[in-house]
């Protein structure tokens, strides 16, 4: 069973002094919840401030995005060998970047690619939009993310990687997925992810919820049999409620 796992996503939120404030309320809430593994996606220009907040824990820090390419010209962009510095993990192909910034399941194939070859852990978001889902195609298009997003990649290498299930519809509304709905999608993605490698590694590959999760609804989604932790986003800028998300996966453990 993979090791429960929980994600911050901060968007684009906090300033330079926001972030760290919230880093040092977070450090405490999140120590001793050992058997779960904390990641913190702050801004870009926050990640090196928040991460020197955690040094001596073992809360991980991740950036919510990254350029393909090692260098160059590529203006307003960040390259993974800048990221490797600061950071352990990259959130690639969120749905906001692929909905408002056109990203494509090439160009995100791309990045998990370049962010394993220098190090980095992605966490590679897919999930359907509302009319997806109601046509009856959120499982074909999941599917077609995840072999878009990790073509190419070995097994060896899809076990070293994180997949969050984000159902569009349900990111920010406050209308998250049934538990049940969370783990028919789950069931899916583990067996793609299985196919795409081996069943004994897609075991091991962390799967995340994300879209609404808050620490009301962390327990019920924690008892799915393949939600093995969770991708937040608004709740995971309050201490107290992105720690009790955290405590509410470690009852996997
Ligand atoms: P939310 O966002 O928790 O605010 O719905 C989740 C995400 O987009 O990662």
């Amino acid at each position: 069973m993979a090791k429960p796992f929980v994600a911050g996503n901060w968007k684009m939120n906090t300033s330079i002094s926001e972030a760290i404030k919230l880093a040092r309320a977070l450090r405490p809430a999140l120590s001793g919840i050992d058997g779960v593994t904390r990641v913190i996606c702050p801004p870009f220009i926050s990640l090196a401030g928040v991460s020197a907040e955690f040094v001596g824990s073992d809360i991980k820090v991740g950036a919510q995005n990254m350029h393909s390419e090692p260098k160059g010209a590529f203006t307003g962009e960040i390259a993974g060998a800048m990221l490797k510095d600061v950071c352990d993990y990259v959130i690639l192909g969120h749905s906001e970047r692929r909905q408002l910034l056109g990203e494509q399941d090439d160009f995100i194939n791309a990045k998990v690619r370049a962010a394993l070859e220098i190090g980095l852990t992605p966490i590679l978001c897919v999930g359907e939009t509302l009319d997806q889902r109601e046509a009856g195609n959120a499982g074909t298009v999941v599917e077609g993310q995840l072999q878009g997003g990790l073509r190419d990649v070995s097994a060896e290498d899809i076990g070293r990687s994180v997949v969050a299930y984000e159902p569009v519809w349900a990111i920010g509304t406050g209308r998250a997925a049934t538990p049940e709905m969370a783990q028919e999608m789950m069931g899916l993605i583990r067996y793609e992810v299985a196919r795409l490698s081996h069943i004994e590694i897609a075991g091991n590959v962390p799967l995340l919820y994300g879209g609404s999760v808050n620490a009301e609804n962390a327990a019920e989604l924690a008892e799915q049999r393949d939600l093995d932790g969770a991708l937040v986003g608004g709740a995971s800028l309050k201490a107290d409620d992105f720690a009790a998300i955290a405590k509410a996966f470690a009852t996997r453990a």
